[in-house]
């Protein structure tokens, strides 16, 4: 085994600060919809708009860190070892089978978690903020006009919206069920909050083959 740093510190500010603002949205989103009761309509009305606007500056610096640093590559989806990958977490878990896939400092994700995340990339986020402009706009047609929304069309953007939120829950309880299922239950935390995670020192990686993004992936 042997110590390497997996997450750089922005990629552990932007981790711990999209986690915490999608939970805050999430809470004051599940106001907003009735669902639940904590800090008052009006104040998770108000409180949902300051965090929205703040996922979205967190948004384009996130943006920015992985195009210029190359690290966008690890979200890729493959199709390799990602039945082995589904599998693992259904059965070979709970035989104590060894993780089919090893992780690296190039290839961080699983084949499992490169699919969900460019999925949420790509789809959930983009369609919680789009969504989630176009109700704040429709609700505020005095400041800014969205003229052609009528009011039909703002069901559907409500509708999108809460479905979006719903997607994130579920992998919000995902999530921190599967960052227990590392090399030991904390590993994974850990890496998250120091950068640094024990890996096999193999460098005969299975999971992804070293490619030409290597230059771009240094420290
Ligand atoms: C940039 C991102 C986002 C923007 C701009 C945004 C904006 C909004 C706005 C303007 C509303 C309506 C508030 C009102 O009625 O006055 C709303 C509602 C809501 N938001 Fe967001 N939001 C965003 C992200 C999120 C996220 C990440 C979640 C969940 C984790 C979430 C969950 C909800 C829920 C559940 C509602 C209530 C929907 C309904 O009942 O119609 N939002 N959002």
């Amino acid at each position: 085994m042997k110590q390497e740093y997996v997450y750089r510190a922005f990629e552990r500010f932007w981790h711990w600060m999209q986690a915490a603002l999608i939970v805050f949205l999430g809470v004051t989103g599940f106001e907003i919809h009735g669902s639940i009761r904590f800090f008052g309509f009006e104040q998770a009305v108000t409180y949902h708009n300051v965090a929205a606007v703040s996922f979205l500056v967190l948004i384009v610096f996130a943006v920015f860190w992985h195009l210029t640093t190359g690290e966008w590559r690890q979200y890729v989806p493959t199709w390799k070892n990602l039945k082995a990958q589904a599998q693992y977490y259904v059965f070979g878990i709970f035989r104590n089978a060894p993780h089919p896939t090893r992780k690296t400092v190039l290839s961080k994700l699983n084949p499992l978690q490169k699919l969900v995340y460019a999925g949420l990339k790509v789809l959930v986020i983009p369609i919680m903020v789009v969504s989630g402009l176009l109700y704040m706009f429709y609700r505020y047609p005095q400041r800014n006009q969205v003229l052609s929304l009528n009011i039909g069309s703002l069901e559907v953007i409500a509708v999108l919206h809460t479905i979006g939120a719903f997607l994130l829950v579920t992998f919000f309880i995902a999530h921190i069920y599967l960052v227990t299922t590392g090399r030991t239950v904390t590993s994974n935390l850990r890496a998250m909050i120091t950068g640094y995670e024990e890996l096999e020192g193999d460098p005969d990686d299975n999971k992804a083959p070293r490619v030409s993004h290597e230059p771009a992936l240094s420290k």
